[in-house]
């Protein structure tokens, strides 16, 4: 899959993981920072570039981290056609894109072990969107 990634200076560990992971998997990851060197970063300057990455067509899915992935999430869902969602376990993961398609996992560093975390992300990455009855609702918003 074409991916993106990108986390604040909170979640950089956590983003470093999941990023060699999914290289790891075979994925195609772009990595949008926070570069090393960058001590603070704001959080909607990262999930705008990874919201408008994934609405440009340019990546099928976009993952963000920051302390607790409210932030990111939060931010990146400003951005039109961005449906950012801030999963804690692999059934809100499933569901996010089973039901909401959401085309952005928002993870927090603080919030989770990387054991769970890898797992929250294949879960998002596994399952498709079941369309149908989900999307009339999503045409709503
Ligand atoms: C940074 O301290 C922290 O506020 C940020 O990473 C995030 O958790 C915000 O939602």
């Amino acid at each position: 899959m074409r991916l993106v990634i990108a986390s604040d200076h909170a979640g950089r560990r956590l983003k470093k993981a999941v990023y060699a992971y999914l290289k790891e998997q075979g994925h195609d990851v772009r990595d949008l920072g926070v570069p090393d060197e960058v001590e603070r970063a704001d959080y909607p300057d990262y999930a705008a570039q990874v919201a408008e990455a994934v609405t440009a067509g340019g990546c099928e899915l976009g993952i963000l981290v920051c302390g607790t992935g409210t932030g990111m999430a939060l931010a990146a869902n400003r951005v039109r056609g961005a449906r950012a969602a801030n999963c804690t376990d692999e059934f809100l993961a499933r569901m996010a894109r089973a039901h909401n398609n959401a085309n952005i996992l928002a993870l927090g560093e603080r919030t989770l072990g990387e054991g769970l975390a890898l797992a929250i992300v294949e879960a998002f990455l596994n399952t498709p969107f079941e369309g149908g009855r989900h999307q009339d609702r999503l045409n709503k918003f």
